[in-house]
């Protein structure tokens, strides 16, 4: 893993991705990403890579598929074996559906954490990035470097340092007309964009306050094998581990934050307090990740977004958004919207899978030239749901702009395949916010 780039020189909420990378962006490069972005127009071939053939890796394959009527999937590549070859590449073969559309060889088949850049160095027109997070800075750096477009899963880093890499990254990707689609999918369904779109023209006046809920259940564990190394053990289950996942607040809660962000037009907080531990999920197999996380958020204008995310078993589970305007109120997700005067509105048009539609806008933008970046968006978000975190693991207030220019790198320079890495858990008033 190498090192991630040095910050933007300034840091401040409103410069935030609008400062020129141009230092480390020639002029030329973007004569000549242009005219792989015009050759990807029209009927030509486009060719896939997946980095990260897990659970999601596997579902992007089929989304990016389903997209588009001349593309293939050519290469993969994933930490391990058995993730690729034992089990998304035969998933992806089983899909009859698919078959013309899967080209991938054993020698196409990449194996290994350095695998990613075997992908690069192919001739794949689109990259699907679908690692842990703590891999993502260095890996789409990497994609827009070699010319590919991308679509990238969420969150896109673990760390201040990660985040202000992906800012530098997505710079690039525009001045190289490539584009750069972010796997935060809701932006994407139709239901939430029409209900979003209504309270930003003011269907229920000014947002005065948010409420954002992911009260969840537990995910997966895999369990741990005699041959596994420390290591293996922990990329294998990195959902524990904050350096890889970020802890749950940035790897799943980050969703509901999105919105939070996307409703006050993509402008982020100037502090968050809050509050979390780790009760329930307790054994050292859980890693140190918290279990519950309760977080006020302040924007600039007074706003307040309250975000609360748990992940625990037999409990009330809630999934939603609340917003509370001076004139009424509305539930995102639930796609409602409840104005103090006039008729309600609730969405009713066709609902197909935002994970499709996602796919469908990165290829559509290809093959008409107007390539698409949610560049700014998805590095808010995720540095959002960092800040967050950082707040309930110190237990202090924590400002945007510290934050954000935080050098505080989680994870080691370099994974040593028998490392065993000691991480304790948070304890707020005494863990020093990153
Ligand atoms: N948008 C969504 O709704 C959604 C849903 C699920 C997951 N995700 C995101 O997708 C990403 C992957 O999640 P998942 O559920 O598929 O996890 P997963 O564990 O099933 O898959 C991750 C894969 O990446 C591989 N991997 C790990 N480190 C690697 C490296 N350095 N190089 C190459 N391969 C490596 C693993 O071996 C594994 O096969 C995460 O960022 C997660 O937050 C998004």
């Amino acid at each position: 893993m190498s090192t991630p780039s040095k910050p933007a020189t300034d840091t401040s909420r409103r410069t935030f991705l609008k400062s020129s990378t141009a230092a480390t962006v020639g002029a030329s490069l973007a004569t000549i990403a242009t005219s792989q972005a015009v050759h990807a127009q029209g009927s030509d071939l486009l060719r896939i890579g997946l980095i990260g053939c897990g659970g999601r890796g596997t579902g992007a394959a089929k989304n990016a598929m389903n997209a588009d009527p001349k593309c293939q999937l050519t290469v993969m590549a994933d930490a391990y074996d058995d993730r690729l070859n034992r089990q998304s590449r035969p998933a992806l073969e089983r899909d009859k559906g698919l078959a013309s559309k899967i080209k991938v060889t054993d020698d196409t088949s990449h194996v290994g954490l350095d695998a990613y850049k075997r992908v690069m160095d192919s001739n794949v027109d689109v990259v699907l990035l679908c690692t842990p997070p703590q891999f993502r800075p260095v890996q789409l750096r990497a994609a827009i470097e070699a010319g590919k477009h991308v679509f990238c899963e969420k969150p896109v880093a673990v760390d201040a340092p990660g985040v202000r890499s992906v800012m530098e990254t997505s710079q690039m990707a525009k001045e190289k007309n490539l584009s750069l689609v972010s796997g935060l999918c809701w932006r994407y369904d139709r239901g939430v964009k029409a209900t979003i779109e209504r309270i930003k023209a003011g269907m229920i006046g000014d947002v005065v306050a948010i409420q954002e809920n992911y009260l969840a259940n537990t995910l997966w564990h895999r369990g741990r094998k005699p041959e596994w190394t420390d290591m293996d053990y922990q990329l294998r289950n990195w959902l524990y581990y904050t350096w890889l996942s970020g802890d749950h607040i940035v790897e799943q809660h980050i969703h509901s934050l999105d919105k939070a962000v996307w409703l006050m037009n993509d402008e982020p907080p100037v502090s968050a307090i809050g509050l979390g531990g780790r009760q329930v999920r307790i054994e050292p197999r859980f890693g140190h990740i918290f279990d519950h996380f309760a977080v006020c958020y302040e924007w600039a204008n007074g706003v307040k977004t309250f975000s609360y995310t748990r992940q625990m078993a037999k409990c009330k589970n809630e999934t939603e958004d609340f917003v509370i305007g001076t004139k009424g109120r509305a539930k995102v997700l639930a796609n409602q919207i409840e104005p103090t005067d006039g008729d309600s509105w609730k969405f009713s048009g066709a609902k197909p899978s935002m994970y499709d539609l996602e796919h469908q806008a990165l290829f559509a933008g290809i093959r008409s030239g107007k390539i698409l970046n949610n560049g700014h968006y998805m590095c808010i978000s995720t540095m959002v749901a960092i800040m967050g975190r950082e707040a309930c693991y110190s237990g202090q207030k924590i400002e945007w702009d510290k934050a954000l220019a935080s050098e505080v790198r989680l994870g080691p320079e370099t994974i040593e395949p028998g490392q065993a890495l000691e991480y304790s858990v948070a304890m707020p008033g005494r863990t020093k916010p990153s």
